[in-house]
């Protein structure tokens, strides 16, 4: 997001537009926190992961009342237009404004991937690689020990992510949310591929798989016992059914971290950079995205509508290459 901010910034003042950043999303819009940013102000930040805007979610901005309030601010700051970057709920957050007259242009930026207006969103592919890492260590060691290893990945409630660091990193099994999953074959597969000489087996899991919620400390019950989260539900699952030593690791927060890829940078650079530029051309209530190699804007109202189809394509190549 970072790469996103300083090419927001730069484009804008090449325009000879001044900018100011708005501080923790719409929470910190509600709080007019909002700071003028120069040239400088958005040096040496290409590299580091995270936002230098900070994020935050705010409830409050949920409200028609809240939206309303973020239009007043924004008109007394005098704000002639927003750059939202974000997943579905920054997009859905923009395009109320966009109702209110704001005029606004939206950039994805989501590990998740999830948003239709784009065939890739900004730190999918850092994400996608932190978990590849991860996998890449845990295979190190999984023959050696015989085990069944259970890799939780983040993504919400897609597989996005999951079916990529599951194809990159030859994951014997991918579960998501969108394909059902029959874990008693799947049993009978880990029994079958051992009985085969197979000396490991790698899972990787998407945390919505089976509606699980993502692992979230506001829903550890009193006395310290964890929700279950779906890969360590797999896990267990996995055990019970072959009595195979098994193993889970929950990626979590890692995967939203760490220098973006040149892929990431590239991309927020060109994303962001058109985002402005439709705004400079009086154009609003688009958002930009990757489609077909190609950058394109589309309506924000058809974006937040809209639900990226999950492509079968790399879920049924990963299980026919494992
Ligand atoms: O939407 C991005 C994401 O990282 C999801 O993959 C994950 O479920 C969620 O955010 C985690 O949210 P939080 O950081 O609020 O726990």
């Amino acid at each position: 997001m970072n790469a996103a901010v300083r090419a927001a910034v730069r484009t804008a003042l090449t325009g000879g537009v001044a900018v100011a950043g708005i501080m923790r999303g719409y929470q910190g819009l509600l709080e007019a926190d909002i700071r003028p940013l120069d040239w400088r102000s958005v040096g040496d930040i290409v590299q580091r992961a995270g936002t230098v805007l900070r994020s935050a979610r705010s409830t409050e901005f949920k409200t028609e009342e809240g939206v309303r309030r973020g239009a007043r601010v924004l008109a007394e700051a005098g704000v002639d237009g927003v750059v939202v970057i974000g997943g579905d709920g920054s997009f859905r957050g923009a395009n109320e404004l966009a109702r209110l007259g704001v005029m606004v242009a939206g950039v994805p930026a989501s590990i998740d991937n999830d948003m239709a207006c784009t065939d890739i969103s900004i730190g999918f592919d850092t994400a996608v690689n932190t978990a590849l890492d991860a996998i890449n260590k845990i295979r190190d060691t999984a023959s050696s020990h015989g085990r069944v290893n259970v890799i939780e990945v983040m993504g919400r409630t897609s597989g996005f992510l999951a079916v990529a660091a599951g194809l990159a990193g030859g994951a014997d099994a991918i579960l998501v949310p969108e394909v059902e999953a029959d874990l008693d074959r799947l049993g009978d597969q880990i029994l079958k591929a051992y009985a085969r000489g197979k000396t490991h087996y790698i899972v990787v899991v998407a945390e919505g798989f089976g509606g699980h919620r993502p692992w979230d400390a506001s829903t550890v019950p009193e006395g310290g016992v964890f929700g279950a989260s779906s890969g360590f539900e797999v896990g267990r699952l996995i055990r019970e059914r072959t009595s195979v030593e098994t193993r889970v690791t929950v990626l979590g927060h890692i995967q939203r971290g760490g220098a973006p890829t040149a892929l990431d940078r590239i991309l927020a650079a060109r994303l962001a950079a058109r985002a402005v530029e439709l705004l400079l051309a009086g154009e609003s209530g688009k958002v930009v995205g990757l489609v077909g190699g190609k950058v394109v804007a589309t309506d924000i109202e058809d974006a937040v509508r809209r639900k990226k189809a999950f492509d079968r394509c790399d879920y049924d190549l990963a299980a026919t290459l494992s």
